[in-house]
Protein backbone atom coordinates (compact mmCIF):
# COMPACT_ATOMS: atom_id res chain seq x y z
CA UNK A 1 0.00 0.00 0.00
CA UNK A 2 1.79 3.16 -1.12
CA UNK A 3 -0.49 5.67 -0.03
CA UNK A 4 -1.21 6.77 3.67
CA UNK A 5 -3.68 5.19 4.94
CA UNK A 6 -7.20 7.17 4.97
CA UNK A 7 -9.01 5.33 7.62
CA UNK A 8 -8.07 3.11 10.28
CA UNK A 9 -8.85 -0.49 8.72
CA UNK A 10 -6.02 0.47 6.22
CA UNK A 11 -3.44 0.82 9.29
CA UNK A 12 -4.36 -3.49 9.86
CA UNK A 13 -3.13 -4.59 6.51
CA UNK A 14 0.54 -2.67 7.25
CA UNK A 15 0.67 -3.93 10.23
CA UNK A 16 0.42 -7.38 8.75
CA UNK A 17 3.74 -6.27 6.19
CA UNK A 18 5.45 -5.03 9.48
CA UNK A 19 5.00 -7.75 12.01
CA UNK A 20 6.44 -11.37 11.96
CA UNK A 21 3.74 -13.71 11.52
CA UNK A 22 3.54 -14.62 14.87
CA UNK A 23 2.86 -11.36 15.93
CA UNK A 24 0.55 -9.88 13.53
CA UNK A 25 -1.71 -13.48 14.69
CA UNK A 26 -1.62 -13.02 18.06
CA UNK A 27 -2.69 -9.13 17.46
CA UNK A 28 -5.33 -9.96 14.86
CA UNK A 29 -6.67 -12.98 15.90
CA UNK A 30 -9.72 -14.25 18.26
CA UNK A 31 -11.16 -17.54 19.60
CA UNK A 32 -11.67 -20.47 18.33
CA UNK A 33 -14.20 -19.73 14.94
CA UNK A 34 -14.02 -16.25 15.41
CA UNK A 35 -17.61 -15.83 15.13
CA UNK A 36 -17.93 -13.01 17.35
CA UNK A 37 -14.67 -11.58 16.02
CA UNK A 38 -16.59 -10.53 13.14
CA UNK A 39 -19.84 -10.35 14.60
CA UNK A 40 -18.16 -7.55 16.92
CA UNK A 41 -17.51 -5.17 13.82
CA UNK A 42 -20.79 -6.49 11.46
CA UNK A 43 -23.16 -5.22 14.19
CA UNK A 44 -22.19 -1.83 14.27
CA UNK A 45 -22.72 -1.86 10.57
CA UNK A 46 -26.35 -2.92 11.70
CA UNK A 47 -27.50 0.49 13.33
CA UNK A 48 -28.51 3.54 11.42
CA UNK A 49 -28.75 6.87 11.33
CA UNK A 50 -31.93 9.10 12.34
CA UNK A 51 -29.91 12.28 11.07
CA UNK A 52 -31.70 15.71 12.32
CA UNK A 53 -30.81 18.75 9.89
CA UNK A 54 -31.02 22.76 9.97
CA UNK A 55 -29.36 22.48 13.21
CA UNK A 56 -26.06 24.61 13.60
CA UNK A 57 -23.04 22.50 13.31
CA UNK A 58 -20.53 25.35 12.46
CA UNK A 59 -18.71 24.08 15.58
CA UNK A 60 -18.33 21.11 16.75
CA UNK A 61 -16.52 19.89 20.27
CA UNK A 62 -15.84 16.28 20.47
CA UNK A 63 -14.36 17.22 24.63
CA UNK A 64 -16.11 15.33 27.26
CA UNK A 65 -15.04 14.02 30.59
CA UNK A 66 -14.35 10.52 31.85
CA UNK A 67 -14.42 10.15 35.89
CA UNK A 68 -13.82 13.90 36.25
CA UNK A 69 -10.82 14.16 33.92
CA UNK A 70 -11.29 16.25 30.69
CA UNK A 71 -10.57 14.51 27.69
CA UNK A 72 -10.25 15.85 23.60
CA UNK A 73 -13.04 13.11 22.57
CA UNK A 74 -15.04 9.89 24.17
CA UNK A 75 -11.99 7.66 23.25
CA UNK A 76 -10.03 5.51 25.13
CA UNK A 77 -6.92 3.10 24.20
CA UNK A 78 -7.81 0.06 25.03
CA UNK A 79 -5.25 -2.09 27.56
CA UNK A 80 -3.61 -4.55 25.26
CA UNK A 81 -0.57 -7.09 25.93
CA UNK A 82 2.72 -6.84 25.25
CA UNK A 83 3.74 -3.45 22.49
CA UNK A 84 7.10 -4.00 21.66
CA UNK A 85 5.89 -7.05 20.01
CA UNK A 86 4.38 -4.11 17.48
CA UNK A 87 7.30 -1.56 18.03
CA UNK A 88 10.54 -1.02 19.76
CA UNK A 89 9.39 1.80 22.21
CA UNK A 90 5.88 -0.31 23.16
CA UNK A 91 3.83 1.03 25.79
CA UNK A 92 6.12 4.60 25.76
CA UNK A 93 5.16 5.18 22.29
CA UNK A 94 1.35 4.25 22.66
CA UNK A 95 1.54 6.63 26.13
CA UNK A 96 2.93 9.79 24.68
CA UNK A 97 0.55 9.27 21.10
CA UNK A 98 -2.23 8.88 24.11
CA UNK A 99 -0.57 12.36 25.60
CA UNK A 100 -0.66 14.36 22.37
CA UNK A 101 -4.07 13.78 21.42
CA UNK A 102 -5.19 14.33 25.17
CA UNK A 103 -7.13 11.13 25.41
CA UNK A 104 -6.88 8.42 28.36
CA UNK A 105 -4.55 5.71 27.59
CA UNK A 106 -5.05 2.01 29.75
CA UNK A 107 -2.16 0.17 30.02
CA UNK A 108 -2.40 -3.37 30.07
CA UNK A 109 -1.25 -5.55 33.53
CA UNK A 110 0.87 -7.37 30.73
CA UNK A 111 2.68 -4.49 29.26
CA UNK A 112 6.92 -4.65 28.15
CA UNK A 113 7.34 -1.58 29.53
CA UNK A 114 6.61 -1.21 32.90
CA UNK A 115 4.12 1.43 34.95
CA UNK A 116 6.77 3.25 35.95
CA UNK A 117 8.27 3.56 32.87
CA UNK A 118 4.96 4.41 31.19
CA UNK A 119 4.14 7.12 33.82
CA UNK A 120 7.52 9.04 33.30
CA UNK A 121 7.24 8.91 29.49
CA UNK A 122 4.81 11.80 29.26
CA UNK A 123 1.80 13.21 30.93
CA UNK A 124 -0.93 11.20 29.30
CA UNK A 125 -3.83 10.35 31.85
CA UNK A 126 -3.39 7.07 32.39
CA UNK A 127 -5.54 4.13 33.94
CA UNK A 128 -4.29 0.69 34.78
CA UNK A 129 -5.69 -2.77 33.97
CA UNK A 130 -5.12 -5.63 36.37
CA UNK A 131 -5.85 -9.23 36.28
CA UNK A 132 -5.94 -11.05 39.62
CA UNK A 133 -2.72 -13.38 39.92
CA UNK A 134 -2.88 -16.34 42.21
CA UNK A 135 -0.39 -14.56 44.18
CA UNK A 136 -2.22 -11.75 45.12
CA UNK A 137 0.41 -10.28 46.73
CA UNK A 138 2.05 -9.72 43.16
CA UNK A 139 -1.59 -8.20 42.18
CA UNK A 140 -1.73 -5.67 44.89
CA UNK A 141 2.21 -4.74 44.71
CA UNK A 142 1.36 -3.79 40.76
CA UNK A 143 -2.36 -1.91 42.23
CA UNK A 144 -0.16 0.20 44.87
CA UNK A 145 3.05 0.77 42.21
CA UNK A 146 0.83 2.09 39.63
CA UNK A 147 -1.19 4.32 42.55
CA UNK A 148 2.39 5.45 43.41
CA UNK A 149 3.17 6.39 40.07
CA UNK A 150 -0.30 8.71 39.61
CA UNK A 151 -2.59 6.20 37.59
CA UNK A 152 -6.26 7.30 37.68
CA UNK A 153 -7.88 4.18 37.76
CA UNK A 154 -7.85 0.59 38.19
CA UNK A 155 -9.59 -1.47 35.06
CA UNK A 156 -10.09 -4.80 36.40
CA UNK A 157 -10.82 -7.20 33.95
CA UNK A 158 -13.14 -10.28 34.89
CA UNK A 159 -13.76 -12.21 31.59
CA UNK A 160 -10.27 -14.19 31.97
CA UNK A 161 -10.58 -16.63 34.40
CA UNK A 162 -8.44 -18.82 31.50
CA UNK A 163 -7.20 -17.74 28.69
CA UNK A 164 -9.37 -18.30 25.58
CA UNK A 165 -9.00 -21.04 22.71
CA UNK A 166 -6.50 -18.85 20.46
CA UNK A 167 -5.91 -21.23 17.43
CA UNK A 168 -3.47 -19.22 15.62
CA UNK A 169 -1.38 -18.64 18.41
CA UNK A 170 -1.46 -22.60 19.27
CA UNK A 171 0.11 -23.10 15.58
CA UNK A 172 2.03 -20.23 16.01
CA UNK A 173 3.62 -22.08 19.37
CA UNK A 174 3.41 -18.17 20.53
CA UNK A 175 6.30 -16.61 22.58
CA UNK A 176 5.94 -15.16 25.82
CA UNK A 177 8.09 -12.30 25.98
CA UNK A 178 9.51 -11.03 29.24
CA UNK A 179 6.88 -8.66 31.16
CA UNK A 180 9.01 -6.40 33.24
CA UNK A 181 6.52 -5.35 35.51
CA UNK A 182 6.90 -9.06 37.02
CA UNK A 183 10.99 -8.97 37.08
CA UNK A 184 12.05 -9.87 41.02
CA UNK A 185 8.32 -11.15 41.49
CA UNK A 186 7.54 -13.82 39.24
CA UNK A 187 9.02 -15.80 36.25
CA UNK A 188 8.38 -13.52 33.71
CA UNK A 189 7.72 -16.06 30.88
CA UNK A 190 7.01 -19.08 30.19
CA UNK A 191 9.29 -21.13 27.53
CA UNK A 192 8.51 -24.57 25.72
CA UNK A 193 7.86 -26.09 22.38
CA UNK A 194 4.68 -26.55 22.69
CA UNK A 195 1.49 -24.89 21.80
CA UNK A 196 0.69 -21.13 22.87
CA UNK A 197 3.50 -20.29 25.61
CA UNK A 198 1.31 -16.95 26.39
CA UNK A 199 -1.40 -20.04 27.16
CA UNK A 200 1.21 -21.49 29.19
CA UNK A 201 2.08 -18.77 31.43
CA UNK A 202 -1.66 -17.17 31.42
CA UNK A 203 -2.35 -21.38 33.27
CA UNK A 204 0.17 -20.48 35.55
CA UNK A 205 -0.75 -17.08 37.01
CA UNK A 206 -3.94 -16.76 36.68
CA UNK A 207 -6.58 -16.94 39.37
CA UNK A 208 -9.93 -19.01 38.23
CA UNK A 209 -11.22 -18.53 41.46
CA UNK A 210 -12.08 -14.78 41.42
CA UNK A 211 -14.96 -13.91 42.30
CA UNK A 212 -17.74 -10.97 42.98
CA UNK A 213 -17.03 -10.94 46.85
CA UNK A 214 -13.12 -10.45 45.76
CA UNK A 215 -13.75 -6.97 44.45
CA UNK A 216 -14.23 -5.91 48.05
CA UNK A 217 -10.52 -7.21 48.66
CA UNK A 218 -9.77 -5.07 45.37
CA UNK A 219 -11.47 -1.53 47.48
CA UNK A 220 -9.29 -2.46 50.68
CA UNK A 221 -6.08 -2.02 48.94
CA UNK A 222 -6.61 1.02 46.53
CA UNK A 223 -8.05 4.88 47.08
CA UNK A 224 -8.52 4.66 43.03
CA UNK A 225 -11.87 3.74 41.29
CA UNK A 226 -12.18 0.49 40.31
CA UNK A 227 -13.60 0.16 36.67
CA UNK A 228 -14.83 -4.03 35.79
CA UNK A 229 -14.26 -4.91 32.42
CA UNK A 230 -15.86 -7.82 30.83
CA UNK A 231 -19.42 -7.38 31.52
CA UNK A 232 -22.25 -8.18 28.61
CA UNK A 233 -25.20 -8.63 30.67
CA UNK A 234 -27.69 -7.37 32.41
CA UNK A 235 -27.19 -9.02 35.97
CA UNK A 236 -23.59 -8.94 35.90
CA UNK A 237 -24.24 -5.07 35.48
CA UNK A 238 -26.34 -4.91 38.38
CA UNK A 239 -23.85 -6.74 40.53
CA UNK A 240 -21.08 -4.76 39.42
CA UNK A 241 -22.51 -1.56 40.53
CA UNK A 242 -23.62 -3.23 43.88
CA UNK A 243 -19.94 -4.22 44.46
CA UNK A 244 -19.40 -0.93 44.69
CA UNK A 245 -17.41 -0.55 40.27
CA UNK A 246 -16.97 3.21 39.57
CA UNK A 247 -17.83 2.05 35.31
CA UNK A 248 -17.99 -0.86 33.65
CA UNK A 249 -16.68 -1.60 30.25
CA UNK A 250 -19.05 -4.14 27.85
CA UNK A 251 -16.55 -6.44 26.70
CA UNK A 252 -16.03 -9.59 24.91
CA UNK A 253 -12.17 -9.10 24.93
CA UNK A 254 -12.07 -8.22 21.60
CA UNK A 255 -13.90 -11.76 20.75
CA UNK A 256 -10.32 -13.46 22.28
CA UNK A 257 -12.41 -15.38 24.91
CA UNK A 258 -15.58 -17.15 24.64
CA UNK A 259 -16.52 -17.22 20.73
CA UNK A 260 -20.26 -17.02 20.74
CA UNK A 261 -20.97 -14.21 22.37
CA UNK A 262 -22.85 -11.43 21.38
CA UNK A 263 -21.36 -8.36 19.64
CA UNK A 264 -20.85 -5.89 22.51
CA UNK A 265 -22.49 -2.80 20.71
CA UNK A 266 -25.72 -5.21 20.66
CA UNK A 267 -26.10 -5.77 24.57
CA UNK A 268 -24.83 -2.56 25.50
CA UNK A 269 -28.22 -1.24 26.10
CA UNK A 270 -29.31 -4.17 28.34
CA UNK A 271 -26.16 -2.69 30.55
CA UNK A 272 -27.07 0.93 30.35
CA UNK A 273 -30.60 0.45 31.22
CA UNK A 274 -29.69 -1.91 33.86
CA UNK A 275 -27.29 0.38 35.43
CA UNK A 276 -29.52 3.36 35.20
CA UNK A 277 -27.27 6.14 35.19
CA UNK A 278 -25.45 5.29 38.98
CA UNK A 279 -21.86 4.72 37.41
CA UNK A 280 -20.88 5.74 33.70
CA UNK A 281 -21.02 2.82 31.24
CA UNK A 282 -18.31 2.06 28.32
CA UNK A 283 -17.79 -0.19 25.86
CA UNK A 284 -15.27 -2.15 23.25
CA UNK A 285 -14.64 -4.53 20.45
CA UNK A 286 -15.21 -3.42 16.58
CA UNK A 287 -14.93 0.05 17.29
CA UNK A 288 -13.11 1.18 13.59
CA UNK A 289 -15.10 4.13 12.37
CA UNK A 290 -16.67 7.66 13.77
CA UNK A 291 -19.61 6.19 12.88
CA UNK A 292 -19.17 3.41 15.34
CA UNK A 293 -18.31 5.75 17.99
CA UNK A 294 -21.46 8.11 17.95
CA UNK A 295 -23.67 4.71 17.65
CA UNK A 296 -22.32 3.53 20.99
CA UNK A 297 -22.44 7.38 22.32
CA UNK A 298 -26.17 7.28 21.06
CA UNK A 299 -27.10 4.03 22.89
CA UNK A 300 -25.72 5.20 26.35
CA UNK A 301 -21.63 4.69 26.35
CA UNK A 302 -19.79 7.62 27.45
CA UNK A 303 -17.19 6.31 25.91
CA UNK A 304 -15.55 3.89 23.55
CA UNK A 305 -11.82 2.10 23.87
CA UNK A 306 -9.95 1.14 21.11
CA UNK A 307 -7.95 -2.47 20.86
CA UNK A 308 -6.18 -3.77 17.51
CA UNK A 309 -6.58 -0.33 15.75
CA UNK A 310 -4.20 1.23 17.81
CA UNK A 311 -1.59 -1.53 17.81
CA UNK A 312 -2.02 -1.82 14.26
CA UNK A 313 -0.96 1.90 14.08
CA UNK A 314 1.84 1.08 16.48
CA UNK A 315 2.80 -1.63 14.05
CA UNK A 316 2.96 0.62 11.60
CA UNK A 317 4.26 3.83 12.43
CA UNK A 318 5.03 3.98 15.51
CA UNK A 319 3.71 6.93 18.18
CA UNK A 320 3.22 8.72 15.15
CA UNK A 321 0.88 5.40 13.85
CA UNK A 322 -1.41 5.72 17.06
CA UNK A 323 -1.95 9.41 17.00
CA UNK A 324 -2.65 9.40 13.29
CA UNK A 325 -5.24 6.25 14.27
CA UNK A 326 -7.11 8.21 17.09
CA UNK A 327 -7.10 11.39 15.01
CA UNK A 328 -9.05 9.76 12.49
CA UNK A 329 -11.46 8.46 14.50
CA UNK A 330 -11.99 11.83 16.20
CA UNK A 331 -12.15 13.83 12.77
CA UNK A 332 -14.80 11.28 11.57
CA UNK A 333 -16.77 11.16 14.75
CA UNK A 334 -16.47 15.53 14.21
CA UNK A 335 -17.84 14.60 10.88
CA UNK A 336 -20.42 12.43 11.83
CA UNK A 337 -21.91 15.01 14.81
CA UNK A 338 -21.84 17.51 12.22
CA UNK A 339 -24.00 15.16 9.16
CA UNK A 340 -26.36 13.88 12.45
CA UNK A 341 -26.98 17.45 14.04
CA UNK A 342 -24.95 17.03 16.96
CA UNK A 343 -22.75 20.09 17.43
CA UNK A 344 -21.68 18.25 21.21
CA UNK A 345 -21.51 15.14 22.56
CA UNK A 346 -24.28 15.83 24.82
CA UNK A 347 -26.72 16.57 22.24
CA UNK A 348 -26.16 12.94 21.03
CA UNK A 349 -29.46 10.95 22.10
CA UNK A 350 -31.10 7.82 21.46
CA UNK A 351 -33.10 9.36 18.54
CA UNK A 352 -30.02 9.50 16.60
CA UNK A 353 -29.93 5.99 15.43
CA UNK A 354 -32.03 3.02 15.08
CA UNK A 355 -31.15 -1.11 15.94
CA UNK A 356 -31.82 -3.69 13.47
CA UNK A 357 -34.35 -4.80 15.72
CA UNK A 358 -36.03 -1.66 15.94
CA UNK A 359 -36.39 -1.40 11.79
CA UNK A 360 -37.91 -4.78 11.66
CA UNK A 361 -40.72 -4.52 13.86
C1 LIG B 1 -6.42 -7.37 24.22
N1 LIG B 1 -7.30 -7.12 25.25
C2 LIG B 1 -6.83 -7.03 26.55
N2 LIG B 1 -7.68 -6.71 27.55
C3 LIG B 1 -7.23 -6.59 28.82
O1 LIG B 1 -8.01 -6.28 29.71
N3 LIG B 1 -5.90 -6.78 29.10
C4 LIG B 1 -4.99 -7.12 28.14
O2 LIG B 1 -3.81 -7.29 28.42
C5 LIG B 1 -5.47 -7.29 26.82
N4 LIG B 1 -4.62 -7.64 25.82
C6 LIG B 1 -5.06 -7.65 24.52
C7 LIG B 1 -4.16 -7.90 23.49
C8 LIG B 1 -4.58 -7.84 22.18
C9 LIG B 1 -3.60 -8.07 21.08
C10 LIG B 1 -5.93 -7.54 21.86
C11 LIG B 1 -6.41 -7.44 20.45
C12 LIG B 1 -6.83 -7.32 22.89
C13 LIG B 1 -8.70 -6.74 24.96
C14 LIG B 1 -8.82 -5.23 24.71
O3 LIG B 1 -8.68 -4.51 25.90
C15 LIG B 1 -10.19 -4.84 24.14
O4 LIG B 1 -11.20 -5.37 24.95
C16 LIG B 1 -10.38 -5.30 22.68
O5 LIG B 1 -9.18 -5.26 21.96
C17 LIG B 1 -11.43 -4.43 22.00
O6 LIG B 1 -11.70 -4.90 20.73
P1 LIG B 1 -11.03 -4.33 19.38
O7 LIG B 1 -11.05 -2.82 19.46
O8 LIG B 1 -9.67 -4.91 19.31
O9 LIG B 1 -11.95 -4.89 18.33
Amino acid sequence: MAEDPVNVNEYQELARQALPKMYYDFYAGGAEDQYTLKENVEAFRRIMFRPRVLIDVSKISLSTTILGYNVSAPIMIAPTSMHKLAHPEGEVATARAAAACNVIMIVSYSSMCTVEEVASSCDAIRFFQIYVYKRRDITAQLVRRAERSGYKAIVLTVDVPRLGKREADIKNKMIQPQLKNFEGLLPTQVVSDEGSNFKAYADLTLDASLSWKDIGWLRSITKLPILIKGVLTHEDAIKAVEAGAAGIVVSNHGARQLDHTPATISVLEEVVHAVKGKVPVFVDGGVRRGTDIFKALALGAQAVLIGRPVVYGLAAKGETGVRRVTEMLKDELELTMALSGCPTIKDITRGHVITDRERLQ
